[in-house]
């Protein structure tokens, strides 16, 4: 996860009053015309002017209106469960709320988005998370959130998976509609599964279901793909849904760039090592570290990249000029360099590491820390996965590497 430091901004921006005028007479007329559609409560349509195009792998059909009915799973992401109070980074998040929308897609239900995501306090430097004091696991949390839509752009998702947030309008409406319908409206389930919450007439007919998702994490309920029909949703699905501010601001760099490439270079929290019963350190990634630092980088990737490209390099180091060697034989740029562009955009560190992903993805050559897939490039040919076996860190070349 990259690091990213801005001076505290203390300057709003002065807006045009017939600007604001025009946005909010806009706001209250959709929402009256959205409530005008409200006046039914056993058939809830979505309202004409939007119609919804539902994701249907395949099948042709997929333009007509779906009956409104929703699925819920929380107002957080992995809670209940171990995450709550140190929340997983983003990955690991957006493995877990693809899984419930690859289950509101199965089960033709609009997904109610928690409102907030939580920013693990190790992927966030940007907001002063006081960890020294006493301060409960709740209160920590409520410290380091962002705002799903300072992330996502759910109109782009709702493309595919219909959705809307668990602060909004509508999902209040749903709330005080299904407890007026009682038993007929709601249903609060765990353990059931998603078969059974679309075949059983018990369940396909409800307005709401509120589903408790393991409390191990979300993605749990999604352990098993092995069934390739009930996978919807690719991995690059929620990456690629950025907010249109991230997305501008990702193409200008892009433009800047020019014809680039990139490398992420993971380091922080995963080199951590541990010392065993006689002191020595030991690390689950022997070669990580070695395989990080610049000498490494530039004698790994010279057969990839050619010397005076330029490359974008993401990534976690604080230490400054960390990379500086690199640029013997590249023009190296960083986020950084772009903060005329960033700064009136970024406020967090999820939409940093969104926003440079977005530019990642747009490298000619990408190269990552560890291999997602055999074809992939990468710094380190230490896998990826938590082996949880310690060993001890390895810092000179290998006789048998070139
Ligand atoms: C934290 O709690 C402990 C015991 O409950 C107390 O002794 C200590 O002074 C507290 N520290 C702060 C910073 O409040
Ligand atoms: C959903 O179900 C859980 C567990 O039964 C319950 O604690 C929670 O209040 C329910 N939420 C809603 C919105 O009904
Ligand atoms: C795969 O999932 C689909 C949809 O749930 C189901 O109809 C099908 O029977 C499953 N196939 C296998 C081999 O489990
Ligand atoms: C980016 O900034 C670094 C210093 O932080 C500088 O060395 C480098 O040349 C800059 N790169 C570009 C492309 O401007
Ligand atoms: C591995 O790469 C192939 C070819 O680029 C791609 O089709 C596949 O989805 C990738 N698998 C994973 C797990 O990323």
């Amino acid at each position: 996860m990259a690091i990213f430091h801005r001076a505290p901004k203390n300057k709003q921006k002065p807006r045009s009053p017939i600007l604001l005028l025009v946005i909010i007479s806009i706001s209250v007329i959709a929402f009256l015309f959205i409530l005008s559609c409200w006046n039914s409560t056993s058939k809830l349509y979505f309202p004409a002017a939007s119609v919804i195009q539902v994701f249907s792998g395949g099948n042709h059909n997929n333009d007509h209106v779906l009956e409104k009915k929703y699925l819920y799973w929380g107002d957080r992401i992995d809670c209940p469960g171990k995450h709550c109070n140190s929340c997983a980074g983003l990955g690991h998040q957006e493995s877990s709320l693809r899984c419930a929308l690859e289950e509101a897609i199965f089960l033709q239900r609009t997904f109610v988005m928690p409102s907030k995501m939580c920013i693990s306090p190790l992927h966030n430097k940007m907001g002063s998370l006081d960890q020294s004091s006493n301060s409960s696991a709740e209160d920590r949390w409520m410290k380091s959130f962002c705002a799903m839509d300072s992330l996502y752009d759910l109109e782009l998702i709702s493309k595919t998976v219909p959705v809307i947030l668990d602060n909004s309008k509508f999902w209040y409406h749903v709330l005080s509609t299904s407890m007026k319908l009682g038993a007929r409206g709601v249903a609060h389930v765990q353990g059931i599964s998603r078969n059974d919450l679309k075949e059983d007439k018990r369940y396909s007919n409800l307005l709401l279901i509120n589903r408790t998702a393991s409390p191990l994490a979300w993605f749990m309920e999604c352990k098993d793909r092995k069934n390739h029909s009930v996978v919807a949703l690719p991995y690059t699905f929620l990456p690629s849904m950025a907010t249109k501010k991230l997305q501008r601001a990702a193409d200008q760099i892009k433009q800047l760039l020019g014809d680039y490439d990139a490398i992420h270079v993971r380091r922080g929290d995963i080199l951590k090592t541990r010392k065993d019963r006689l002191g020595t350190e030991r690390s689950l990634h022997p070669h990580l570290d070695r395989d990080t630092r610049p000498e490494f980088i530039l004698r790994r990737i010279a057969k990839w990249v050619e010397g005076g490209r330029t490359i974008f390099i993401a990534s976690n180091e604080r230490t400054p000029g960390f990379f500086s060697p690199l640029s013997s034989r590249y023009r190296i740029a960083y986020s950084s360099n772009f903060s005329r562009i960033l700064d009136p955009v970024i406020e967090n560190n999820y939409q940093l590491f969104m926003l440079e992903r977005l530019i990642m993805r747009g490298a000619k050559t990408f190269i990552g820390t560890y291999k997602d897939n055999e074809s992939d490039l990468s710094l380190t040919d230490d896998p990826k996965k938590n082996t949880k076996i310690w060993q001890i860190p390895v810092y000179t070349m290998d006789s048998k590497e070139s």
